[in-house]
């Protein structure tokens, strides 16, 4: 009886001199292999969250700077606005073609000269976003915005380190009936300098900087004379103190209510990409 216990007692303690080996063992080669092939992250959807394991996320850090974020494009609202049973239109229905939603963009805010837009510019930098207020004029052949900036500006600063930026025109408010006329743009923004041709080129054919020269012209200016003062004025003034941003629109979503009268979607989207995508698509499918 005497021998059995302490027979028991020494398998008790074997077994757990082995398992705690065991243990030990396994945190040791799970800290190696960690050391030799850190986990990589993973693309993840909008919506996930991070666990009680996840690895430490340093402060000012955000998802995206590990993550690739997926949006789920399918499920948003936007999606069924843009083309999902909405508002009396069967899935697929009421969606402009890009020349009609085109022409709609232009009238909305196309024009050149005085008749640029004012937008509010959204940047961002180290995770942190910065919205700007500024002109732009639309180009509406290339389908990029042009805006003329005087140097040193946070915003610049903002492009110069990220090129992602996104736009938005609206109307004022104008009750509960709408027009709700706005759109919203994603695109890649550069940076010219006066020492690109295509600085005074855009200056000479879409930026509203005429008036600017005005105190410089002489009264009653013969073409030449003001040629002239123009031209000073830009090389001397703009080209040295100014950049212009060149916004490739990438995609664009318009909202009209009164695109509803003509039997279309209030919300319609205009993508650079969209025909590379769906041929993507197509091939998969
Ligand atoms: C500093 C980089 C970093 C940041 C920032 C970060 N993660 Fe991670 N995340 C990782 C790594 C590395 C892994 C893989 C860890 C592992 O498998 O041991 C991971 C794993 C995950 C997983 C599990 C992956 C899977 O298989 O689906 C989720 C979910 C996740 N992260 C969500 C988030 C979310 C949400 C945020 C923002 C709140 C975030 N992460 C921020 C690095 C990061």
């Amino acid at each position: 009886m005497r021998n059995r216990r302490s027979f028991l007692g020494l398998v008790l303690i074997v077994c757990f001199i082995a398992g705690f080996y065991s243990i030990i063992t396994a945190a040791d080669t799970k800290k190696q292999q960690s050391k030799e092939t850190p986990a990589k992250a993973q693309a993840i959807d909008a919506s996930a969250e991070v666990s009680s394991e996840h690895p430490d996320i340093p402060e000012g850090i955000s998802c995206s700077d590990c993550h690739e974020m997926k949006l789920d494009a399918k499920t948003t609202a936007t999606q069924v606005w843009l083309n999902g049973e909405y508002l009396g239109k069967k899935k697929g229905e009421g969606v402009m073609t890009d020349d009609q939603l085109w022409k709609e963009i232009i009238k909305m805010i196309g024009g050149i000269k005085n008749n640029s837009k004012t937008y509010v510019l959204a940047t961002c930098m180290n995770n942190r976003p910065l919205s700007t207020t500024a002109e732009w004029t639309l180009d509406p052949e290339k389908k990029v915005l042009y805006g003329v900036h005087e140097m040193g500006t946070e915003k610049l600063v903002h492009i110069k380190s990220n090129p992602w930026v996104s736009l938005n025109w609206h109307d004022e408010f104008a009750g509960i009936e709408g027009p709700y006329r706005c759109c919203q743009i994603k695109g890649r923004c550069e940076l010219i300098d006066g020492t690109n041709p295509e600085f005074e080129k855009i200056l000479i054919n879409f930026a509203p900087y005429e008036d600017a020269a005005k105190r410089m012209m002489p009264k009653n200016p013969t073409p030449e004379q003001r040629e002239q003062t123009l031209k000073n004025f830009r090389d001397q003034v703009f080209k040295k103190r100014f950049l212009i941003s060149k916004i490739t629109i990438d995609r664009i979503t318009v909202v009209n209510k009164a695109f509803m009268k003509q039997g279309f979607r209030n919300v319609q989207r205009w993508e650079r990409e969209a025909k590379v995508d769906s041929q993507k698509s197509n091939k998969q499918n």
